[in-house]
């Protein structure tokens, strides 16, 4: 198959691509490198044994994109192009929404134009907002999201569910993560964020590696087993390869479908912290803070609907994500601008 990723240099996205390669498919991929560097290309390539084509480009550049699907001309589209700090995107809400749905528009006006209609798109857990007990089931999404990266989520999901229901030649997953942490288990790609990370994981690892000094405990007195929040963290690798399971489950499929992917397992953060200092050895230094506004006391998938009609499911533990993280990271301490070691 010949498929077009966009924001494919990304964490999700190279990860992704490089699923795709190895299972034989013919890669495109459309990155502006706003939020990623392109040795993460290199690297899979490096892996695959062969590259994707790669176009630097803002998806939001629709003659461009146009270009690019008539010199291309893919069979389907992975959508992972986007803005997705939440705390920025509270203090720059307009900055959010005219990105992530405009680059969707020109997306979905291009695919159109072109006659490409199957579409897988990154969504996420946060559409389920608090209105839900875990665990989460399809069903019950999305009613709104706590604040605005997550609403752009929850107003794509209406979009396409509209688009696919106006033309039935659409086939669209709409694919709703939770929490993806991990690495590829060469340790040569992995999540590399700019600046101090906001998510728990990539924290962890940088003070685990000596970059930070300490992890910030947001919360030690929600009503769970240790006090810490739970959450349902995957593999990227899993998640990958639960995308591979969407596209080949699109081609039997019209219409629009949210699955979870998810492990349907609860991680608290003193347990995610205890398994990234068994991988690492070392000591990983915490203090309690309060509460992070907007924070949920506990959140993970109910998998069922992904098991059932992708053939899915997570195999990874939390042992093996905190292992192939610190394998990344311990490699390459400053992310891809680490300079490799005898280089001078
Ligand atoms: P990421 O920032 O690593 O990857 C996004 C990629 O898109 C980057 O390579 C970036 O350069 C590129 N990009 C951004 N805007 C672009 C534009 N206008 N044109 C072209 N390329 C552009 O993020 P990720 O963690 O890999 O997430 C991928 C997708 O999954 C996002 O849509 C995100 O909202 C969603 N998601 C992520 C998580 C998570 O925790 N990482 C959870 C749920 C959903
Ligand atoms: C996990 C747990 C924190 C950092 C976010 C987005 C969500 C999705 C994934 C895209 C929580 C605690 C965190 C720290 C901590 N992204 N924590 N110290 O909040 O579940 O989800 O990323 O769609 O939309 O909201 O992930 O990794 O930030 O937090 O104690 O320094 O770790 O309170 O319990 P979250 P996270």
């Amino acid at each position: 198959m010949r498929v077009l990723v966009t924001g494919g240099a990304g964490y999700i996205g190279s990860h992704t691509v490089l699923a795709l390669l190895e299972r034989g498919d013919d890669v495109i991929v459309v990155d502006n490198f706003a939020n990623s560097s392109p040795i993460a290309l290199e690297r899979v390539a490096g892996i695959a044994g062969h590259a994707p084509r790669v176009h630097r480009l803002d998806v939001g550049d629709e003659d461009g994109l146009d270009a690019v699907f008539a010199q291309e001309r893919p069979d389907a589209v992975i959508h992972f192009a986007g803005l997705k700090a939440v705390g920025e995107s509270v203090a720059q809400p307009l900055r959010y929404y005219a990105e992530n749905l405009g680059i969707t528009f020109s997306l979905l006006s291009v695919m159109q134009r072109h006659e490409v209609h199957t579409l897988v798109f990154s969504s996420s857990a946060t559409v389920y907002g608090d209105h839900q007990q875990a665990p989460y089931r399809e069903e019950g999404g999305p009613l709104g999201a706590a604040n605005p990266y997550g609403q752009t989520k929850v107003m794509l999901e209406r979009v396409l569910t509209d688009v696919a229901h106006a033309d039935p030649r659409w086939r669209i997953a709409l694919l709703r993560y939770f929490n993806p942490i991990g690495a590829h288990e060469s340790g040569l790609i992995g999540e590399d964020p700019r600046g101090v990370p906001n998510n728990l994981a990539p924290y962890v690892a940088q003070v685990a590696v000596g970059r930070l000094a300490e992890v910030g405990v947001f919360g030690a007195d929600y009503p769970t087993a240790d006090g810490t929040g739970e959450r349902d963290y995957i593999h990227v690798v899993d998640l990958a390869a639960g995308h591979v399971a969407a596209l080949e489950h699109l081609r039997t499929r019209e219409g629009v479908r949210a699955w979870n992917l998810g492990t349907g397992r609860a991680t608290s953060v003193l347990e995610l912290i205890a398994a990234f200092e068994a991988a690492s050895g070392r000591s990983i230094p915490t203090r309690i803070e309060p509460r992070r506004e907007g924070d949920l006391a506990q959140a993970w998938a109910d998998t069922q609907r992904a098991e059932d009609e992708l053939g899915w499911r997570a195999e990874r533990g939390i042992a093996e994500m905190a292992a192939d993280a610190w394998r990344w990271q311990s490699g390459n301490p400053q992310g891809y601008d680490t300079v490799p070691s005898g280089a001078v």
